[in-house]
């Protein structure tokens, strides 16, 4: 298949495109991604000089541009986005601008090129949260807490409309927090992680009772593959691992504590900059199960490995963590 990854420079589209390349002879892949603050051409080193791997800097809200790329592909992956929680509640404009109306620009190439399959890559976040012990699950109503999620709520309901209204060939992924090789470091774990490397305190948001359902990268990948391969036209698939016992966002804190060997006194407790904080995020992952599908790391091993490549690839974040990133810790963290 010749497929066109979209936002192929950030961090999940990076382990995509390398899934794909390592797993698939045949197949070969054009990233078509902006290069916002987030997408980083290092994070493709190792396969950029691979034939079957090419490059378009271009914008998802630039019809033409989407239009020329998209000219003769299989199928179109579409995860370029706005994709910072904390950066969308100081300004929604961008998130809405590529979020919403470039998946409807992705859409319309889709539909007038008659590419036979898009996936939109969507979040758990557009159900907003959900008390414990119920779980999210398709066809639940959306409840977006904030502009990042409300934008990805909008950019499914496109995508919903346009699958009923003009059978265009849609399927969805909304997966749950992904962590792993090259996550940009103003989420938790990758800014926690380089934080304490760089011994550092980490800025605990509202007292870290709140969970989410961490999800190993490579597996995010494996079952987006699966749902290109083998995904019904029409369907979402949430994707979640619930193996683990359930953490709260201080409990994994404790944990990459202890896997580097630090204190709980390097924690920071912080109130008020995610005003609107969801608590809980939980989906009922039995659709993607269905297919095939199921995590393969506990999150201990995940997180052991994640910590391991931050350690033995320090030149790669430190490069990240400089200039706009040093303005944008200072805005939202202070001093
Ligand atoms: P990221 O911020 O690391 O990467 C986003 C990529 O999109 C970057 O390479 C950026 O340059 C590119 N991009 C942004 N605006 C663009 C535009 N207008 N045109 C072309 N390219 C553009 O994001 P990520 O964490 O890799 O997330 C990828 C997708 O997965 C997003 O759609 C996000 O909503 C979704 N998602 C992420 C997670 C997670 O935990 N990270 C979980 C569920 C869903
Ligand atoms: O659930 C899927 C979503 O996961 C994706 O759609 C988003 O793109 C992705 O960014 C992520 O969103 P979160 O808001 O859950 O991730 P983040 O890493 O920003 O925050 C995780 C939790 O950690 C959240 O409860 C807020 C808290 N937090 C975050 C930061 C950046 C802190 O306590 N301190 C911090 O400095």
């Amino acid at each position: 298949m010749k497929l066109l990854i979209t936002g192929g420079a950030g961090f999940i589209g990076s382990n995509f495109i390398r899934h794909i390349l390592k797993n698939y002879q045949e197949d070969s892949i054009i990233n078509f991604d902006k290069l916002t603050y987030a997408g980083n051409l290092e994070n493709l080193k190792e396969i950029e000089s691979d034939k079957r791997y090419s490059f378009i800097k271009g914008d998802v809200t630039d019809v033409n541009a989407v239009k020329d790329a998209c000219k003769g592909v299989d199928a179109v992956i579409h995860f370029a986005a706005e994709s910072h929680v904390d950066r969308s509640i100081h300004s929604g404009h961008e998130f809405i601008h590529t979020n919403v109306f470039g998946t409807q620009v992705i859409i319309d190439v889709v539909h007038e090129l008659k590419i036979p399959k898009m996936i939109l890559i969507s979040t758990d976040e557009v159900y907003g949260d959900i008390e414990s012990p119920n779980k999210s699950k398709d066809g639940d109503a959306f409840k977006p807490s904030n502009p990042y999620s409300a934008s990805k709520a909008g950019a499914e309901s496109l995508a919903i409309a346009a699958h009923r209204t003009h059978e265009v060939p849609i399927m969805i992924t909304r997966s749950t927090n992904n962590y792993g090789f090259y996550h940009f470091p103003e989420k938790l774990l990758p800014l926690f992680i380089t934080n304490l490397l760089d011994n550092k305190k980490v800025p605990l948001y509202d007292g870290g009772t709140q969970i989410r359902d961490w999800l190993y990268v490579e597996d995010n990948c494996k079952a987006v593959d699966l749902v290109l391969r083998k995904g019904s036209i029409g369907e979402a698939y949430d994707i979640a691992p619930e193996n683990d016992p359930e953490v709260t966002n201080g409990e994994i804190t404790k944990m990459i504590l202890a896997i580097l060997n630090k204190g709980e006194d390097m924690i920071e407790p912080v109130e008020g900059l995610r005003p609107g904080h969801d608590q809980r995020y939980a989906v009922d992952s039995s659709k993607i199960r269905s297919l095939g599908w199921k995590p393969s790391v506990s999150l201990k091993q995940g997180l052991e490995q994640t910590i391991q490549w931050y350690q033995d690839n320090r030149v790669w974040w430190e490069n990240v963590k400089t200039g706009d990133y040093q303005e944008y810790y200072k805005k939202h963290y202070g001093n």
